[in-house]
């Protein structure tokens, strides 16, 4: 497993993951971040820059652009690498199975050989370095990619995921959320490319200010209409194409063992800031 550490020189880092291949939100979050007192932020990827919308290719290309310091997530790994399928980790016959017979194949289709060269470069973990603590960037957990850690996620299996780490930021899950333990946090900006299933239009990201320990949860709208237009026009996944109106996932069924109240619960309100 490639692994790479990273000594920060700024105080603060973006967080983001989920992209999807939704480029009209990727663009807005690229617009908030040009200001000039964000210059000189690193701007961290905890993987999926493609999943179920219609431009995947574009996302890798504006993620390699904008200079993302970037990890393999479970759909970087599927294409870099060949796979069948996704590796979300679903069950066979599950909505899940049924909606990725839709946009893998898509996506594999219309990611570029050098994208996929780039891609099977990407290291699975990140630990980044600031004064004398470390934090560990990984996509589901550090002992599996395809993990889904949730804010029903018990303190015990957090704690333990956590081992000897200041922090853990991760992704896969799409679900806005951080959790301070004793030896530190757990922290999920969301998804920038689908609203975490609040029935809202929103997309997620994160700021990290590792001087104050203090984090701070983002949210955007953006042009959806133009990602739902470009969806229909070539009849990919219409079914995440209603996602963007109504807000609502259609693959729920993966998070049958968690209480989706709970999931809805913990997502914060735009700019919280917890500590
Ligand atoms: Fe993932």
């Amino acid at each position: 497993m490639k692994k790479k550490t990273l000594k920060l020189t700024s105080s603060k880092v973006f967080v983001l993951g989920g992209i999807y291949s939704n480029t009209e939100a990727l663009k807005t979050f690229l617009k908030i971040i040009k200001k000039p007192k964000f210059k000189n932020i690193p701007i961290i990827n905890t993987g999926d820059i493609f999943a179920y919308f219609s431009e995947p290719n574009k996302s890798i290309d504006l993620v390699r652009q904008n200079k993302f310091i970037s990890i393999m997530g479970n759909c970087e790994e599927s294409i870099a690498f060949d796979a069948n399928d996704c590796g979300c980790g679903f069950k066979k016959n599950s909505a899940c199975d049924l909606l990725t017979d839709q946009w893998f194949p898509y996506s594999k289709k219309n990611i570029s050989a050098k994208n996929k060269g780039w891609l099977k470069k990407l290291p699975y973990e990140i630990i980044l370095k600031y004064k004398s603590k470390k934090y560990l960037v990984c996509h589901g957990s550090p002992r599996k990619i395809n993990e889904f850690v949730l804010p029903s996620t018990s303190k015990n299996v957090i704690s333990r995921l956590l081992n000897n780490f200041d922090g853990v930021i991760a992704g896969h899950s799409g679900i806005p959320f951080t959790r301070y333990l004793k030896k530190g946090f757990w922290h999920n900006s969301g998804a920038i490319g689908l609203p975490p299933n609040d029935g809202s239009k929103k997309a997620w990201y994160s700021i990290i200010d590792f001087n104050k320990n203090i984090i701070e949860h983002k949210s955007f709208t953006y042009d959806h209409l133009t990602t739902f237009k470009k969806m229909m026009k070539i009849k990919l996944n219409i079914h995440y194409a209603k996602t963007l109106k109504s807000g609502y996932w259609p693959s729920t069924d993966i998070f049958k063992k968690y209480d989706l109240k709970i999931l809805k619960s913990a997502i914060p309100n735009e700019g919280l800031i917890l500590k």
